[in-house]
């Protein structure tokens, strides 16, 4: 068994791997995981009475959506004070207790670090709105009108111009999400020192890490129109490294849409000193159409996602580290996406857990998602929160869309599907509050919950539990090479992973049809790790895969 501190990687000593090369991480928002109070909020005390339960399932680390002040128009990513609580989630003595609570448990918590924008009602940009000669004024990225109109055709990612036009100065403010999330001017050293003195505050309090919320936008350009990884995001990171982060052991994970293998080796090779991995949304933008918005989707090529996914696993070597992940806040859940919520329910959602968790690099899991919590269907724009489907909807009606092709993807990809609230039991709003939820519970909350898979000994938790556990258990896991296997049907993804010597075979039919593979070379074996079917050997020259099938075997 390889040690924290030193340790071989096929044969290569290896010095001090780092504590989240092993890990396993599980994401709360917290507005969703659990109410203490009946104000139908989610909050700390809430998470806190669960962390037995996170115990249980064996993970390592908690990212907690933001839970800073915030007016909530994007739902704490619009953050008005980063050194003090959301109300509605509690005080900083719940913040300190939680993570002492977690420790206690050998759990870290990792914070959201939203700094590309701050909300509007942040002091800085209460003071930089009031007027050019403010000391604040160029917190924030100010431009003239050009020609009497904005500046330039940067569009917000919620729709509608980046742009919002100030009376009083006579000037346009920057915002890549909503107006009411101004982007930080990065270029202002006030700025970055500002930012490095508040995640200081955070790691002086014991934090594990943070989630680098859009992190690639901090170098933009607004005025060339560049937004994503612009020229001085990595100078920035590395002095972010430097002034911050550096002498700690903790996780940095940047979320990174715009990053390619090439792109993550930047931020993630250890020598280079920037972050210890980046969340990759290659795959997540597999069933949108070319060129068009996430909204415009299009069927999942498994052959596709098998490249894609491969690409991820065999490109970055030892120049930096994959984070594994299906689901966040901000994502359809998957076992409704790509699998099949309804007949296969429980098989697609081990299949999922399955086949990532035994893939080299960081897994993450998003609440719910280790129950099979499912998308949550609406009818009609009034049963909707998110800022962002919102924004799109009035958009596109505009354009001329019928509300049903507009409700059709908002169902298909809109965020509220991640952040219904928690299914705890069977029990009236699914035991998440006493009062009235802020988001309504999915109604299949009496079948899908964590009191019925803590029951059953079959369910998905253990499933996760099981992954999570052999994970710690298995060096393979988190060193061994990735070779896919390509000599099989499209809707199959099989790969392999090999270690000192040993072989692991990981094999999920993606499919509602049964399939068979041919495979003699790799003979037979009774040496099941894990499955989601009742198996007992595996025989490659003629094995017949059930609908949604996954196991792992040791060859
Ligand atoms: C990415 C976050 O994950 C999302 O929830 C948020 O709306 C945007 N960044 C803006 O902060």
């Amino acid at each position: 068994m390889i040690s924290r501190t030193t340790g071989t990687r096929n044969g290569v000593l290896v010095l001090k791997a780092k504590w989240w090369q092993t890990a396993v991480v599980y994401q709360i928002y917290p507005r969703s995981f659990q109410d203490s109070n009946g104000d139908g909020i989610g909050d700390l005390q809430g998470i806190i009475t669960r962390l037995d339960y996170l115990e249980n399932l064996g993970i390592s680390a908690i990212w907690l959506s933001p839970v800073y002040q915030s007016p909530n128009d994007d739902n704490g990513y619009d953050i008005s004070d980063y050194q003090n609580i959301m109300t509605e989630f509690g005080t900083m003595e719940d913040m300190d207790e939680l993570i002492k609570q977690a420790e206690k448990r050998n759990i870290k918590i990792i914070m959201d670090l939203v700094v590309n924008h701050t909300s509007d009602e942040h002091q800085w940009f209460i003071e930089s709105r009031k007027g050019k000669d403010n000391p604040y004024r160029d917190y924030y990225i100010w431009r003239d009108p050009v020609n009497g109109r904005k500046p330039n055709d940067l569009r917000s990612i919620f729709s509608g111009s980046a742009w919002e036009f100030d009376e009083e100065s006579g000037q346009y403010y920057l915002h890549l999400f909503s107006k009411k999330q101004p982007d930080l001017n990065w270029e202002n050293e006030s700025v970055r020192q500002e930012v490095w003195d508040m995640m200081n505050f955070w790691l002086e309090k014991g934090v594990g890490g943070f989630r680098m919320d859009v992190i690639d936008l901090i170098g933009k350009i607004p005025d060339q129109e560049i937004t994503g990884n612009g020229p001085k995001l990595h100078e920035y990171l590395q002095e972010m490294n430097e002034k911050t982060f550096g002498n700690y052991d903790v996780l940095t994970v940047g979320e990174t849409w715009g990053a390619t293998p090439e792109i993550a080796k930047l931020y993630s090779n250890p020598k280079r000193k920037e972050l210890s991995m980046v969340f990759q949304f290659e795959h997540i933008g597999l069933d949108q159409q070319e060129g068009k918005d996430k909204w415009d989707t299009k069927p999942l090529s498994v052959n596709e996602l098998k490249k894609v996914l491969s690409k991820w696993q065999t490109s970055l070597g030892n120049e930096g580290w994959n984070s594994l992940f299906w689901n966040n806040h901000d994502l359809p859940r998957i076992v409704s996406r790509w699998g099949n919520d309804t007949t296969y329910h429980k098989e697609s959602a081990k299949m999922f857990a399955i086949l990532l968790h035994l893939m080299k690099g960081t897994p993450y899991i998003y609440q719910g998602e280790e129950i099979g919590m499912t998308n949550c269907k609406i009818t009609d724009i009034s049963e909707v929160n998110d800022i962002e489907s919102i924004n799109m909807y009035k958009e596109r009606l505009a354009q001329g869309y019928s509300k049903e092709e507009i409700i059709d993807s908002i169902n298909k990809k809109g965020r509220d599907n991640a952040r219904t609230p928690m299914q705890w039991d069977n029990s009236e709003n699914a035991g998440f509050t006493t009062g009235t939820p802020w988001l309504r519970v999915n109604p299949n909350y009496k079948e899908i919950n964590v009191t019925a898979n803590l029951a059953d000994a079959n369910s998905i938790f253990y499933c996760y539990k099981q992954l999570i556990q052999l994970r710690k258990d298995n060096p393979i896991i988190v060193w061994g090479d990735y070779v896919l296997v390509e000599e099989v049907p499209e809707q199959v993804f099989m790969y392999l992973r090999k270690f000192e010597g040993e072989t692991w075979a990981v094999v999920a039919n993606f499919g509602d049809q049964a399939v068979a593979i041919q495979l003699p070379e790799f003979g037979q074996s009774t040496r099941i790790l894990i499955a989601n079917y009742p198996r007992s050997s595996v025989e490659f020259s003629q094995l017949e895969l059930k609908p949604y099938e996954a196991f792992a075997v040791k060859l």
